[in-house]
């Protein structure tokens, strides 16, 4: 078996069933469904899920590989100043998917972070995705608070370890820890950190990091995964497009028979007009009407004398 056989895994072409907007994460997926396979962790933990593109794909490549993994994605779903602050419907819906596909071995957590970490052992999680508040205190607090409840095996994910923008500060922190445990990044897609802060790694993790200290090697694995994600948000933005589709298809199939009704007025309009008009000449043609003209003139005179008047 040669290097790159022992890097691959099936996992890594996982076909995500759902994706939503937004779509910032969603170039990821292949390395953390290929993560999954490798680490086969225990309990997967994460902390900012929103409407689900990065949970349920780690969801789906426990359920699609037959792990024995328990997951759970904390998050108030309200939303924070760096994704905006949101409504009901994105709990609602990611709920009702969550719940139909994956309930028997994942759970929604619906609190602060700092709520939830109550709920965790020490030195149980072997991979924690944090992607919360992206300022620099918010996730070094997370960092710290969440380190100690990760495995001899554990392995923690940033997201935007590439955006220096906005108030954005995982990039710093990214900066100040990533030499203290093997750590790898991607910069595609927001930038993705990752450090394996558990001493204790399996195999196929150690020849990662082990081929990551080759600059060619480096640069290989990052666009094999940056291709692969990239494949993903084009399929998002076909689902988009085709969405966009029907909609107008929609649109153009209200409007036409708006339009089919407006022509339906316009000839009712016309028929009632040229009923009108047939009246009107059949009654100035008939005998009444011109036996009554010179009083109608005689009436008009009056009528114009008397203004004249002023009475
Ligand atoms: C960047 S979004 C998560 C994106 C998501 N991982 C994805 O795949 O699209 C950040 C989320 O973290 C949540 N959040 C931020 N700070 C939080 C805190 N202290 N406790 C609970 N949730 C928090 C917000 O409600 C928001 O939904």
């Amino acid at each position: 078996m040669n290097e790159s056989t022992i890097l691959m895994n099936d996992a890594m072409l996982i076909n995500p069933d759902r994706i939503v907007p937004p779509a910032a994460w969603v170039e990821h997926i292949p390395f953390l469904s290929w993560l999954i396979v490798a680490l086969k962790p225990a309990i997967f933990v994460e902390l900012g899920t929103h409407s689900g593109n990065s949970y349920l794909s780690a969801c789906q490549a426990v359920l699609e590989n037959h792990l024995n993994t328990r997951c759970y994605a904390v998050d108030t779903w309200q939303g924070d100043e760096h994704s905006g602050f949101y409504g009901e419907e994105i709990f609602v819906s990611l709920s009702q998917y969550h719940q139909e596909k994956y309930a028997a071995f994942s759970n929604l957590l619906r609190m602060p972070f700092d709520q939830a970490k109550d709920y965790f052992s020490e030195q149980t999680i072997d991979i924690l995705h944090i992607d919360g508040l992206h300022t620099y205190e918010a996730v070094k607090h997370d960092f710290e608070t969440w380190l100690p409840k990760l495995s001899n095996n554990g392995v923690i994910l940033f997201h935007d370890t590439n955006v220096h923008e906005r108030g954005f500060g995982v990039w710093q922190l990214w900066e100040q820890i990533q030499d203290s445990y093997p750590s790898i990044e991607f910069p595609h897609s927001h930038g993705l950190g990752i450090l394996f802060v558990g001493n204790s790694q399996p195999e196929v993790i150690k020849h990662m990091i082990s081929l990551w200290q080759d600059e060619s090697n480096r640069q290989i694995i990052q666009r094999l995964f940056s291709r692969l994600g990239k494949n993903i948000t084009l399929q998002f933005m076909i689902s988009e497009m085709r969405r966009e589709i029907q909609r107008l298809n929609q649109e153009e199939e209200t409007l036409n028979q708006t339009v089919l009704q407006l022509k339906a007025d316009i000839n009712q309009v016309h028929s009632d007009l040229s009923q009108q008009e047939q009246l009107l000449s059949a009654i100035l043609s008939s005998t009444s009407w011109r036996l009554t003209k010179p009083w109608r003139f005689i009436g008009r005179l009056v009528k114009k004398h008397l203004a004249f008047r002023g009475l």
